[in-house]
């Protein structure tokens, strides 16, 4: 049957999401744990992704492949890099490219050679949905905590925009401000999104990409990441993904 795919980047915010769920099936497979049931009486598939491009698409396929997944959906934490893209923000991609994709001179830089396209879209539909969800989850300030505030987090907006993946957890002012110069309109970076949208395209299954801010990919961003997923991350995002199957 058709089901709803929650891929996780992080085991806190798997956790998260299992606690919501009544009783699930675990297939294990490829080193994961695939978790087989129901959420909010829609079923679902959750699993955690790993790191990284190759650990996404894993995932991705063998989500669609062998667990009936006809729509994809990752959260995860993400470095903001677009200007007012603050640690606790929520962004939600509306195109995604591997900023670590580079076979020039035969392809324009970014392109992912022999597709004719670097920039791969997520589903508007699943995002105007999310975005509803967000919402109404980042309008409720109790859900953030005191550590939250304690770590100076405001009211958090959402964003809508192209993020971007790589193999590369950016960890240096040089680093994001070259990579805010080279993809201007980028307003977050992080390690799988885009290898998801790829195999999504290459399936046709529609997909998206909410991430949190966790860091600002510069030279405290392993500090603040840390800290980050600890307070905000986890809760955030299984509160909405339980409001969004909710609706
Ligand atoms: N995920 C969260 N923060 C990140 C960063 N700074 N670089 C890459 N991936 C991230």
């Amino acid at each position: 049957i058709a089901r709803t795919a929650i891929v996780s980047a992080m085991q806190e915010e798997l956790a998260a999401v299992l606690a919501l769920a009544g009783d699930l099936e675990v297939h294990e497979h490829a080193g994961r744990r695939f978790h087989r049931g129901e959420l909010q009486g829609e079923p679902v598939v959750l699993v955690l992704c790993g790191i990284g491009k190759v650990a996404a698409a894993t995932t991705a396929t063998l989500l669609a492949e062998r667990h009936g997944a006809d729509r994809l959906v990752f959260t995860g934490v993400a470095g903001g890099l677009g200007e007012g893209v603050c640690i606790g923000d929520a962004v939600l991609a509306t195109e995604l490219v591997q900023h670590d994709m580079d076979a020039r001179p035969l392809f324009p830089r970014y392109e992912v050679p022999l597709t004719g396209r670097s920039h791969f879209p997520a589903c508007a539909t699943l995002n105007a949905e999310l975005a509803q969800a967000t919402r109404t989850v980042l309008d409720r300030p109790a859900h953030w905590g005191d550590e939250a505030i304690a770590l100076g987090v405001r009211t958090p907006r959402l964003h809508h925009g192209l993020v971007l993946s790589g193999d590369r957890f950016v960890s240096t002012r040089e680093e994001s401000a070259a990579l805010r110069t080279a993809l201007p309109a980028a307003l977050a970076v992080e390690m799988e999104g885009a290898a998801l949208a790829q195999v999504c395209h290459d399936l046709g299954l529609p997909f998206a990409v909410l991430r949190t801010i966790s860091d600002r990919a510069d030279d405290t961003a392993h500090l603040d990441f840390g800290r980050f997923i600890q307070a905000v991350a986890a809760q955030a995002s299984a509160a909405i993904i339980d409001t969004w199957l909710k609706a």
